[in-house]
Parts: structure tokens; sequence; C-alpha cells
């Protein structure tokens, strides 16, 4: 497998400044040797940049905050991602906030249709990022990659999302914090919700597992997208949004291993760092050393798993 790291330093999904140093904080705190230590091959593309003319975009609602910047950046990291994933590599997304899911998981779908698979959708974060432009009342666009993806209608200065995503492919893993628009949107759809209440009740296991069960089963491919604040915020202060309550440390290890023992993830943003707000780099070195899960270190060596 070759890994091709993406830096993407978007900061315009959200207000509070510092996720523009994501990428680099990810290069500090050694993705790369680890990646070479698992005995994979690594390309890094350096990071992406804005131009310097920017599209004009306006959005009905007049809340929405630096559109014609989160555009761009969602054209650029599509076209990265789908590059990418044609050249066959795990395309590996240094952000950024959430806002540039808006075009990895673009790109992963377009890749997906050019190969004819199903591409599923694992959305690990406390939120669900289910806004619409129109229905944001934050006006922080970070808030709505999971609509885009999903094909909900409010998206017209993106262009419409390649092939969107059937909402049975879509899982929602950790979340715990839904504004009302969203629950409302999120309960007329088959979205699947595994909010904490749900992780409490059941682990980590059964309910990941139901869904990488299906991915297999459809020969499908996975996009994972890992939101810092999926973490309980003790282990992860380097973020925007903590929200209580999260992950704990071996819960999101145990979720990677799982994932990386399928087998099946074509593709991973790693979003919202916020090194401005770390504590000695502890995030940035835990979110690097999930990814060494998510790519394969583990204590003891077990064979690759199936949960049915
Ligand atoms: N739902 C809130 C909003 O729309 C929070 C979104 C947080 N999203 C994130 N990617 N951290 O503003
Ligand atoms: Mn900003
Ligand atoms: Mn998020
Ligand atoms: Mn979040």
């Amino acid at each position: 497998t070759r890994t091709i790291l993406i830096g993407a330093p978007v900061d315009s999904g959200q207000r509070q400044p510092g996720c523009l140093m994501g990428p680099a904080a990810y290069r500090v705190a050694g993705l790369r040797p680890l990646l070479e230590g698992l005995g994979l091959a690594v390309a890094d593309r350096g990071d992406l940049a804005l131009p310097q003319v920017l599209p004009r975009r306006h959005c009905a609602n007049g809340a929405v905050d630096q559109l014609p910047a989160t555009v761009a950046w969602t054209g650029l990291i599509r076209d990265a991602v789908r590059d990418a994933l044609r050249q066959g590599g795990i395309p590996i997304v240094l952000g950024g906030d959430h806002s540039l899911a808006l075009g990895s998981v673009a790109g992963a779908a377009e890749d997906a249709a050019a190969q004819g698979r199903p591409l599923f959708l694992l959305w690990m974060d406390a939120h669900s990022d289910f806004h619409t432009p129109l229905s944001t009342t934050t006006g922080n666009l970070h808030g709505t990659p999971v609509a885009y993806a999903a094909g909900r209608p409010g998206f017209d200065a993106f262009g419409p999302f390649p092939t969107p995503i059937p909402a049975e492919r879509i899982c929602l893993f950790g979340i715990r914090s839904v504004d009302p628009a969203e629950h409302r949107a999120l309960q007329d759809c088959a979205i699947g919700v595994n909010d904490m209440r749900v992780l409490d009740e059941q682990g980590i296991t059964a309910p990941l597992g139901a869904f990488l069960d299906r991915v297999r089963a459809a020969q499908g491919k996975l996009h994972v997208s890992l939101d810092v604040d999926f973490l309980d915020p003790s282990i992860a202060p380097a973020v925007g949004t903590t929200v209580p309550g999260g992950a704990t440390f071996r819960e999101a290890h145990l979720a990677c291993e799982l994932i990386h023992e399928t087998g099946l993830m074509t593709s991973l943003d790693l979003v919202e760092l916020n090194p401005f707000l770390d504590d000695r780099g502890r995030t940035a070195k835990l979110m690097v050393d999930l990814v060494g899960s998510l790519m394969g270190r583990k204590v003891f060596d077990r064979p690759t798993r199936s949960f049915t």
C-alpha cells in the first residue's frame, strides 16, 4: 500500500483561527516515520493552497461565513483526493477544519463511481455535520459536509455532489451534539446514528462491526472522516468545538484497530486539529497514534476478521 499525504490547511469552515496549522503539526508529530515504520510507502504531496482570486459566491442564508474560500478549497481537495485514489494510493487528508470533507468525500465519490463501486462513509465525530448552507445558524460550513455527501439541497454554490451517498451507507459514530434542524433531517432519513448512548450500551465493536460488515458485503470503498472532537476533550484538548463525554483512548484505538483489520478503508480525513489550543502537542501525537492503529500497528498480530 502507498499512503498519500495531502496537506489541507483549511480554516474557512469555522471562526476560531488555528486549524491551518494542522498539517504542520501532524508532520512534526511524526506521521511520516510512523507510516514508514509500518512498512508503508509514503508520498507527501505538501500543502494545497488557495488561489489568489476566489470564486464569487452568494448564499440565500446571510449567516453563512466564508463561502467563496470554502468553495475554492472544496474543488482543490476533491481533485487531490480523486487523483490520489486514481493512482492507487490511500489518501490521508491532513486538516484543516471539517469543511475540507466537502471536497474529500466528493473526490472519493468520484473515484468510486469511476470504478463502479459503492462508497460508504464513516463519520467519527461529536457532531452530525448534517446542516445545509440554508439550515446552519452559526454559518460555519464545517457543520455541513455529511448533508452535501448525502445529496441534500442547498449546496448550489458548490455544484452538485458527484454521486450522492445513499443514507444507508453513511454511519455517524460517537455523536453527542446535534442541532434541532439536523435532528429533524436525520429523523427523516436512514443514516445510521451511533450516538454516545448507543456506544455506552453496546460498546464499539458491535455497532462498528455491523457497519463494516455491510461495507464488505457490498464490496464497497470506505471513506473515514475522523474529527478530533470524536475524542474526549480530556485526552484531545486541541479542538475548537469540544463536547464532553467523547471516546476514550482505548475506545478510539479499538475502533481504529477494527477498521484496519477489515482492510476496507480506502481514504481518510484527519480534521479539526487546532494546534494553537494543544497542550505540548499531545492531541497531534494522539491523532498520529490513531493513524498508526488505522494503518496496522498492533500490540499482537491477529488475522483479518469478519464480524458476522
Ligand atoms: N452543529 C454546529 C454548527 O453547525 C457545530 C458543528 C461542528 N462541526 C465540526 N465539524 N466540528 O455550528
Ligand atoms: Mn477561520
Ligand atoms: Mn465534524
Ligand atoms: Mn465535530
